[in-house]
């Protein structure tokens, strides 16, 4: 089955009328379980579950409307870049007909300097006001199926709080969704510490896909985050802070081994990532309960408890912190 026909298929459930305008928010999310490897590349599917955070009030707002004779992207106010304009009009192929445009006027709020990717919160706002302005009338689940058409981690952007994206066993992606955990967790705190902003050479789907080709620690990836996945569910249910924090970082490194065993090698690393890691490390055994997760990028992402913020602040005076469950929004 291609993305088209996929689309094609769930739009048969769609209820409503159309309207004339969409607009709406999604937050930006950190895997603590990654999402790394697809088992179909067209349909977005994922070979591993994932489980991430959202970040709040931190994401992407974005309005849609009609427009007359072609696409016009906005980014910040201003015509987005070519490359970011192309791969929203390449998306919204998936749902225009003969002859129809589209406006995109798409804002975020996540300080650039963060280094986090907007992409998830980007295509999960902007599904979410497509449904308006179409006026399907989908609910969360398939909306997170539509957005995991524009980036895979978009797919967890539909939800506040902790999410899970089922990887799925069906070949046409049907069963392929995230979903909310219940629990939330106030004290927790995420920790961005900025190594880089520059756009990173290799993008995270030629990134995995090198992985799953080349890489032989590959072969024990989908089993590791499996075991990953069921027991981040165990430490949130639990609130088990240290087993939440050594898995989510263990998950983390795992997925950078599979990278550095590719051909051509991919290291995301600068060296400063890697002085950064040191420093946790070694504040955890100094006895602060501190970790991190990477994503396919230089950055940081710190976890701790409210606790230890003045520590956490102490060590890494230009840290910017997220409380992820204070201000929700979505
Ligand atoms: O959604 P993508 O295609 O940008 O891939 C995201 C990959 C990671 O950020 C490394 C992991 C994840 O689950 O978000």
């Amino acid at each position: 089955m291609t993305r088209q026909q996929f689309v094609k298929l769930l739009l048969k459930r769609a209820k409503g009328k159309p309207g004339t305008r969409g607009a709406a928010f999604a937050p930006a999310n950190i895997a603590l379980c990654k999402y790394w490897g697809k088992r179909d590349p067209d349909l977005n599917l994922p070979v591993n579950s994932s489980l991430s955070i959202s970040l709040g009030k931190l994401g992407t707002h974005t309005a849609v409307k009609f427009a007359k004779t072609a696409d016009r992207i906005f980014l910040n106010g201003k015509p987005a870049p070519a490359d970011f304009a192309a791969r929203i009009s390449n998306y919204l192929d998936l749902f225009r007909a003969d002859g129809q445009f589209f406006e995109v006027r798409t804002k975020n709020n996540i300080p650039t300097a963060a280094g986090l990717a907007s992409s998830a919160s980007g295509f999960a706002a902007l599904v979410k006001a497509l449904d308006q302005l179409f006026g399907w009338g989908f609910n969360s689940r398939e909306l997170s199926m539509l957005a995991r058409l524009g980036s895979g981690s978009a797919t967890r952007s539909l939800y506040d709080g902790f999410a899970v994206w089922h990887a799925g066993v069906r070949a046409d992606g049907m069963d392929s969704y995230a979903e909310r955990l219940g629990s939330t967790w106030p004290a927790l705190r995420i920790g961005i510490l900025e190594v880089s902003k520059a756009r990173k050479k290799t993008g995270s789907t030629s990134g995995m896909n090198r992985t799953v080709e080349t890489s032989e620690l590959y072969e024990s990836w989908p089993a590791q985050a499996e075991c990953d996945f069921d027991e981040l569910r165990t430490a949130i249910a639990a609130q088990d802070f240290p087993m939440l924090g050594k898995t989510a970082e263990n998950n983390a490194l795992a997925m950078h081994a599979t990278m550095l065993a590719a051909w051509p090698p991919l290291c995301y690393w600068k060296p400063q990532t890697v002085a950064l890691m040191q420093k946790v490390w070694q504040a955890r055994e100094n006895g602060l309960e501190l970790y991190f997760t990477i994503d396919a990028g230089p950055n940081l992402k710190l976890l701790f408890l409210n606790e230890n913020q003045a520590a956490v602040k102490a060590l890494f005076p230009n840290v910017q912190i997220v409380s992820p469950f204070q201000n929700p929004k979505a």
